[in-house]
């Protein structure tokens, strides 16, 4: 997941975690500076606070090389599922290997491919009838964006080619998902090449409650907003896309599954589509096995990657509904979707899909995640009540909670990464707003065990001492930098 990273230098903490010189850790940290442009990074901070070298890992931990473990709370990246080296994925990839790694997809079909299109399929009930192959989640929204553009422009309606996106969305970082992301950070450089036909609606993000109101009636204004724009500019406008349930690059914004009923009808109204980006949120991440679920309805396109090959190898796609497919069949080329990625398809990554459904299927993953999920919920209530924090909450595998601006010291989320490595966790704030997204191998000592450490590094964080000892490191900048974040 991207947001702008902030593991950067500060003073103290820095130092306690500096590996000795000529140790194995600091040679590999020293060898990736010197060749590895590492993602969504500032690299001249990342020369101070190294990359963690990971030597191995297995479930939940990483484990460096000098033997130091880290509890991986964000499941590097939003991606890894049930645990590092899950031996069950590990071995479904290992019998494709020697059947066939890889055949494109133009011309040829294979199984994997298409058990997995049938069974995701399926698992929408077969709503969402035809699935495209891509890599990275950002290539599954351009797809998105192309085929919903496309498709209005088969059916002798050109001029729908507007899009409209959430206040604080995000969906990528290639030029087409950056066009509709919300991050002023990640697009300010790249503005002139972005493609303007944006248009941004309110986010139903249930923090922006006004007193006395919940979170349902900040969807229902927001969906009101929406409703706004529709009225006015629907016969210009091809699809709105949403990430359901949760904003996560927005700080884990959370919003009531109004919000999705309310558009999904003014889509139908409107005739727009409604594109529904759960690549961070699909795979029992929100509670249940698509975040749509939870409002009841179904996407006209909806996107999937991170999660469905469980962390092991990319993978994305795009399901849509079986009405979209049909507007592409011609005896024109031109006017079918000519898209197209060398790996689509790959049937590594496909069969490692598959082995991840199998799980779903195999075991009660939804209901062991709730009933975990409680355990670390109690471990997690005092900072319900904690005058430094505000909006501790949860769906489904997410928690997330927003130190108080009075109560940040300066690099908040610098500092909270660097103390969390202190106690074996690799956290990695957006913003002030902390967030854990843990693979589904929690059991109940496990959840208590990350609450307790989570607080004692939360408590070492704000600790004022120690803020005003690092705020003394910093450079005479540092109070006009934007408070960066971590994901
Ligand atoms: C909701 C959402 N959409 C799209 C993306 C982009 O996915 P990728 O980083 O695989 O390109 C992300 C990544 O965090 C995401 O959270």
């Amino acid at each position: 997941m991207q947001t702008p990273c902030d593991a950067g230098a500060d003073g103290a903490a820095a130092r306690t975690l500096e590996p000795a010189a000529d140790s194995p850790n600091a040679s590999w940290q020293q060898r990736s500076l010197a060749s590895v442009w590492h993602p969504c990074t500032q690299m001249q901070r990342a020369a101070a606070v190294p990359p963690l070298a990971v030597a191995r890992a297995s479930g939940p931990w990483l484990h460096d090389h000098e033997g130091r473990r880290y509890f991986d709370t964000s499941s590097s990246w939003w991606v890894n599922l049930f645990g590092h080296a899950d031996p069950g994925i590990g071995a479904a990839i290992k019998a494709q290997l020697d059947q066939m790694p890889h055949v494109m997809l133009a011309g040829c079909t294979h199984a994997p491919a298409v058990e997995l299109a049938e069974r995701l399929s399926a698992r929408t009930g077969g709503e969402l009838g035809h699935l495209f192959f891509a890599s990275d989640g950002a290539s599954a929204v351009e797809i998105a964006l192309k085929m919903s553009m496309h498709h209005w422009s088969n059916r002798g309606q050109p001029d729908k080619r507007e899009f409209v996106c959430l206040q604080g969305g995000y969906h990528g970082e290639t030029l087409g998902a950056l066009a509709v992301t919300d991050v002023p950070v990640f697009r300010h450089a790249y503005a002139p090449l972005l493609y303007g036909g944006a248009h941004l609606v309110p986010s139903p993000d249930a923090r922006l409650a006004l007193p006395g109101a919940d979170a349902a009636a900040v969807a229902e204004r927001a969906a009101a907003a929406l409703e706004a724009l529709l009225a006015q500019r629907h016969a210009h406008i091809a699809a709105l896309i949403v990430e359901p349930l949760v904003q996560g690059a927005a700080g884990m914004a959370m919003h009531h599954p109004h919000y999705l009923r309310r558009a999904r009808a003014l889509c139908e109204r409107y005739q727009v589509h409604l594109i529904a980006d759960e690549i961070a949120v699909g795979f029992g991440r929100t509670g249940s096995f698509f975040a749509c679920e939870q409002a009841g309805i179904w996407p006209d396109l909806l996107c999937l990657s991170k999660g469905i090959t469980g962390g092991f190898l990319p993978l994305s796609v795009v399901l849509c509904r079986d009405a979209i497919y049909r507007a592409f069949l011609s005896d024109e080329v031109a006017r079918g979707f000519l898209h197209s990625h060398s790996y689509s398809g790959n049937a590594l990554a496909c069969r490692a899909a598959l082995a991840v459904l199998d799980r779903f299927e195999q075991r009660d993953v939804l209901g062991d995640n709730a009933r975990v999920a409680a355990v670390l919920d109690a471990a997690l209530s005092t900072l319900a009540h904690d005058p430094r924090l505000e909006h501790l909450r949860r769906c489904g595998m997410i928690w997330a909670f927003d130190v108080r601006a009075e109560h940040a010291p300066v690099r908040f989320a610098e500092r909270l990464h660097l103390v969390g490595r202190q106690h074996e966790l690799l956290l990695r704030p957006i913003g002030r707003t902390v967030y854990l997204m843990p693979p589904y191998v929690l059991d109940e000592a496990l959840a208590r065990w990350l609450g307790a450490r989570l607080i004692d590094t939360l408590n070492e964080t704000l600790n004022p001492a120690l803020a005003a000892g690092l705020g003394a490191t910093l450079p005479p900048d540092a109070d006009r930098t934007p408070e960066p974040s971590v994901a």
